[in-house]
Formats: structure tokens, C-alpha cells, sequence
């Protein structure tokens, strides 16, 4: 029994869930998921369309929301953005900010990340903040360097907000899905521990904070307790495999056993 450690089972739907589906997903979260141990915060990440509706269904329940995305700005003339303000006041807690199909498809820097950090804090939403590295980099063995540069742009003399937890999710490029039957490349339960222990230790330089770092990456049903009975993986954020409601009671129930 962990009693002062917490884990956290974050769900990112991507682009994977129309506004219907969302709902339906949310619905059958709060009916059948929503009584899970203490120390496990579960949260959905849906998509800016559905996520107010997504809010208001899960707002009576333990679950919380997140953006998958914020703008810096807090309101103005910016066609397609939503500000963290925006997210927050629909009832969203926390925000995805770098993921790295927002870093590789739609080009955000890491300075561009690093005022999407400020402004979710300032919002008070936690950020999750999301770094890892592409196949050709780690192939050109400079994973460590990307994962520091990426740290050192997101967290150097940055102010936490007191009260909110640091919050980071290694996410190996090549090892991220691209749907639920096709997974990316493995990243060993090993070989992503071994990332966050560098990882935690950089971030604790950088804050003087204690992070929780999740590890993301073709998570599925059969993988899950690996992850989490490894040191230093402190919780999940799965893509592809919790936009199914099956597949994600499946990695919700192997992590509360392994919880246990
Ligand atoms: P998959 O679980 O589909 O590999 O996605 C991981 C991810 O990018 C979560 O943010």
C-alpha cells in the first residue's frame, strides 16, 4: 500500500474522439471508473471541442480534465487559439503543453513551450510538461542533451506556483503510437526509468521541486505494471490506448493492482 506517493493515470484522446464520442467516453469513465484508490488522480485529456462538455459530465467525480493545449495570451485577436484562462474557467485543472506532436507537426519551440508554461501557471492550471526525444536523435546518441535543453528552456528560473504539483511526462518520440494496433517502438520499462531517474534529477536542479515524472509511449494493458513497478515512473500518460473505453478499464484496473 502506497500511502504517501501518488500515481497518476492521465489519458490523452488526441485527435482520436469527435465531440459525441468524447461524452460517451467521459460518461462510461464516471460510471464505472470513478472510485479509484486514494493517491491515484485519474485525468482525460479531450479534445478543445469536447472538453467543456467532457468537464461538465466528470465535475460531480474524482476525474479531472486537461487541455492538450493552451495559447499564452489571455484573450485578443489569435484565429484558433484557446487561452489557458479559457480552458481553465470551463473547468479544466491541468494542461499538456509541448507535446511532441505540437513540437514536430505543428513546429512549437521550446521557447514558444516555455511561455505556454508560464501562462498555464498563471492560470492555474498544472502544466504536463511533455519532452522527450526523435529516433534520429537518440540514434545519434544525443537523447540526454535533447531531454536537458528541452528542461532548461521549459523550467530554468521559472517561479513554480505554490500548491501545484511538477508535473513531467517522457515521451520517446519513436516509441509513441500511431493507433491503438499500431504501436511505435518499444521503450523498455528499464530504459524509460533509467530517463526519468536523469530526468527528475535535472528538474530538481532546475526547481528545487520534486517532479513526478509520467512516461508515455504505447502503454497498453499488458505493459502497464511494468511501468509502474519501476522506480521512477511515477504514473502514465497513454495516447492510443485510452481513447477505447476496454483498453483503458483494462489499464485502469492492472494499475490499481500494481497500486496495491
Ligand atoms: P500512445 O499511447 O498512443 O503511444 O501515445 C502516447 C502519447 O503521445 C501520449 O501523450
Amino acid at each position: 500500500m502506497n500511502e504517501t506517493k501518488k500515481l497518476y493515470l492521465f489519458a490523452n484522446w488526441k485527435m482520436y474522439l469527435g465531440l459525441e464520442a468524447s461524452y460517451v467516453l467521459a460518461k462510461n469513465i464516471k460510471e464505472e471508473l470513478a472510485n479509484l484508490n486514494n493517491g491515484i488522480t485519474m485525468a482525460v485529456f479531450p479534445s478543445t471541442l469536447a472538453l467543456a462538455s467532457v468537464a461538465a459530465e466528470l465535475k460531480s467525480t474524482t476525474i479531472k480534465v486537461g487541455a492538450q493545449n493552451v495559447y499564452w495570451v489571455p484573450e485578443g485577436g489569435y484565429t484558433g487559439e484557446v487561452s489557458a484562462e479559457m480552458f481553465a474557467a470551463t473547468g479544466a485543472e491541468y494542461a499538456l503543453i509541448g507535446h511532441s506532436e505540437r513540437r514536430h507537426q505543428c513546429h512549437e519551440t521550446n521557447h514558444e513551450v516555455r511561455q505556454k508554461i508560464e501562462a498555464a501557471l498563471t492560470a492555474g492550471l498544472t502544466p504536463v510538461i511533455c519532452i522527450g526525444e526523435t529516433a534520429s536523435e537518440r540514434e545519434a546518441g544525443s537523447t540526454a542533451e535533447v531531454i536537458e535543453t528541452q528542461l532548461r528552456s521549459a523550467l530554468g528560473a521559472l517561479a513554480w506556483r505554490d500548491g501545484l504539483p511538477l508535473l513531467i511526462a517522457y515521451e520517446p518520440v519513436w516509441a509513441i503510437s500511431r493507433g491503438v494496433n499500431k504501436p511505435g517502438g518499444h521503450c523498455s520499462a528499464v530504459e524509460a526509468g533509467k530517463m526519468h531517474a536523469v530526468v527528475e534529477k535535472i528538474a530538481r536542479e532546475l526547481t528545487g521541486i520534486a517532479p513526478a515524472v509520467l512516461y508515455g509511449g504505447s502503454v497498453r494493458p499488458e505493459t502497464i505494471a511494468e511501468y509502474l513497478a519501476t522506480p521512477h515512473i511515477a504514473g502514465v500518460l497513454v495516447g492510443a490506448a485510452a481513447t477505447k473505453f476496454s483498453s483503458w478499464s483494462e489499464i485502469t484496473a492492472a494499475a490499481v493492482e500494481a497500486w496495491r
